[in-house]
């Protein structure tokens, strides 16, 4: 019977030696996640101009669509290649907006920066605003024409935005939103470069929605999967 009982606590010191192992070897795989790369510049593991495909971009069901341009004779916004939000089009009339959701990049290290590029023409662009999506929706960008204190971009030139990326949280996905103007939905607006990588962006357009107090109507629905 003694010796049972000492077997067991033999055992139990034996468990929390191999727990305490690894609680110990755990800060390193963590310290590995927070290493600090440079800029993110020199570490892009994602790149999507639209040359060659839509980078498994999808569009939200029951929205108005983007749809990839491509022609090597004929440019669209000085380029041979974006993803084009008609505004103009019938289905465009019958929605107030589109969302493109991007694929999931992987939370290797805390910090990345994301590149995006986009341009607009016409009155149909009432705002446009991104949003990250891991454990919470965190909108982390927003342009909105409504308010022209805030509004950061200009119409007929290509927009370049580095986004500072906090990824603590886990693998991340994002929302692309346009809303349009109800009273004229005449125009187009589209993505040119969206890339990401690991480390520092030189430039920081983030501006997290203003904290999401002057945008608070940005409400994120619920996607299909
Ligand atoms: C919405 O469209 C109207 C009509 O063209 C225009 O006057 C107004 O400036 C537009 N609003 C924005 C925020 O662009």
């Amino acid at each position: 019977m003694g010796s049972i009982i000492v077997n067991i606590f033999s055992f139990t010191t034996f468990i929390i030696i191999i727990i305490s192992i690894s609680v110990a070897s755990q800060p390193t795989s963590i310290n590995r996640h927070y290493y600090q790369l440079g800029f993110a510049t020199n570490n892009i593991v994602s790149k999507c101009d639209f040359l060659t495909n839509s980078c498994r971009f999808r569009n939200q069901h029951n929205l108005a669509t983007y749809n990839r341009y491509y022609n090597a004779e004929k440019m669209f916004f000085d380029r041979h290649s974006l993803l084009l939000l008609n505004i103009n089009a019938p289905r465009s009339q019958r929605y107030p907006g589109a969302r493109l959701i991007t694929p999931y990049y992987q939370a290797k290290y805390h910090n990345a920066c994301l590149f995006v590029s986009y341009r607009y023409s016409g009155p149909g662009t009432l705002r446009f605003f991104i949003i990250q999506q891991d454990i919470d929706n965190k909108c982390i960008f927003s342009d909105d024409h409504f308010k022209s204190s805030i509004s950061i971009s200009n119409e007929n030139v290509w927009n370049h935005l580095e986004l500072q990326l906090d990824l603590s949280d886990g693998d991340v996905r994002f929302f692309l939103e346009t809303h349009f103007n109800s009273s004229a939905k005449a125009g187009y607006f589209a993505i040119g470069d969206f890339n990401f990588g690991y480390g520092n962006c030189r430039n920081k357009n983030e501006n997290h929605c203003y904290d999401n107090i002057i945008n608070s109507h940005i409400n994120v629905a619920p996607t299909a999967n």
